[in-house]
């Protein structure tokens, strides 16, 4: 069992869309073994695709957001902000089998459906980590592992995997999926700006600086303070990488070295950060081991990811050939789905 934390301190780089992908997936694979998505972005994304997309995903989620008590992930946080410091143990009322709406989705996988009262939400919660018990703080942070914790005991602790999408921004729903997560995966894309959110994911969550004075962040602090787990770095998926012509593949190529180069610094220094995977895999000792273990990539999609979010069906059940979008005929080329699927299917073999 593994809990992932798919995050980047931007937004745009494809976390929902690959959790999404990720997910369905790994459930088509392993179909045995129960996954579960919480979707921690108050966007919801992830939700309206697992749902069925932008036209049956979105009615389907305003069903759920206006059914009493809701199930969303919204309704937990209420529980908690009326029991901060002892759990309830209510979390496994929160959790939606997705292919009950869309059928294109594996009937092993689970969703808590994100909310956007999560915005709203999340001010009383970092007044949670402000009062009570002397350490508050660790106990709000847990609040996500709890939720899981209670889903894994309704399910008997089967063995499942969990993926939690998360917003871009390091707010305190942000801090709470790390702290409920073992493992995180970033998804970047090759920009400067991607690079520097790379940078500010490992500064942020793991305390690394640029400069010797720079201060770190209360999360890094607090962590360390309550000896608390921090997720471990998974993969890098570079995520649309697309090779339009020869001089963008070159400066496509250069920035995702850049980044390459950063993350390899990192575990040169800081190797505990990282998790050496698969299980019993020998340490990367050089630097193409190292790239080959952490640094992945995605092409981009095209229509084809464009019609697999907007319809809700995993990559790996679509097929070529027109489709209609709220009113619109696209078509699908067999030569992306040719592309995306490997692509998906060997990314998701990575993941244990
Ligand atoms: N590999 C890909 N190929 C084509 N389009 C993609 C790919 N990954 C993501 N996208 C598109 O890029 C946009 C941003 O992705 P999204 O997953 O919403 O980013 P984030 O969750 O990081 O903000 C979405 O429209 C998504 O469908
Ligand atoms: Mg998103």
């Amino acid at each position: 069992m593994a809990i992932y934390a798919v995050w980047n301190n931007k937004g745009g780089v494809g976390k929902s869309y690959l959790t999404f992908q990720m997910a369905s997936e790994y459930a088509l694979q392993n179909p045995t073994t129960k996954v579960l998505v919480v979707d921690l972005c108050p966007q919801a994304n992830v939700s309206s695709m697992l749902l069925g997309g932008i036209d049956q995903g979105e009615e389907r989620l305003t069903a759920i957001h206006t059914t009493l008590p809701k199930k969303t992930i919204s309704g937990y946080i209420d529980d908690r902000i009326l029991s901060p410091y002892v759990a309830p143990n209510t979390g496994s009322n929160y959790i939606t089998n997705v292919s009950q709406y869309n059928s294109m989705i594996p009937s092993n996988l689970y969703l808590v459906v994100g909310d956007e009262q999560l915005e709203i939400q999340s001010s009383k919660v970092t007044a949670a980590t402000f009062s009570g018990p002397q350490d508050a703080w660790r106990i709000v942070h847990l609040w996500i592992r709890d939720l899981i914790a209670d889903i894994r005991t309704s399910w008997d602790d089967e063995d499942c995997c969990i993926f939690i999408d998360c917003n871009p921004s390091f707010s305190i729903y942000t801090q709470l999926a790390l702290t409920a997560s073992d493992r995180l995966i970033i998804p970047f894309s090759a920009d400067g700006s991607s690079k520097r959110a790379v940078k500010a994911v490992l500064a942020l969550a793991y305390g690394v600086r640029r400069y010797p004075t720079d201060a770190q962040s209360d999360f890094f602090v607090n962590t360390n303070r309550y000896q608390m787990a921090l997720p471990k770095i998974y993969m890098f998926v570079g995520n649309r990488l697309t090779q339009m012509n020869n001089s963008s593949a070159g400066a496509f190529k250069t920035v995702v070295n850049q980044i390459g180069d950063e993350i390899w610094n990192v575990w040169q220094t800081s190797a505990s950060f990282f998790c050496v995977h698969p299980n019993g895999a020998v340490t990367p000792r050089n630097r193409t081991t190292f790239k080959k273990m952490f640094q992945y990539e995605v092409n981009d999609a095209n229509t084809a990811s464009v019609v697999s979010g907007a319809l809700g069906i995993p990559i790996s059940r679509l097929t070529a050939g027109n489709k209609t979008l709220s009113g619109r005929t696209v078509s699908v080329n067999q030569s992306q789905l040719d592309k995306q699927v490997p692509n998906i299917h060997d990314l998701v073999q990575n993941i244990e």
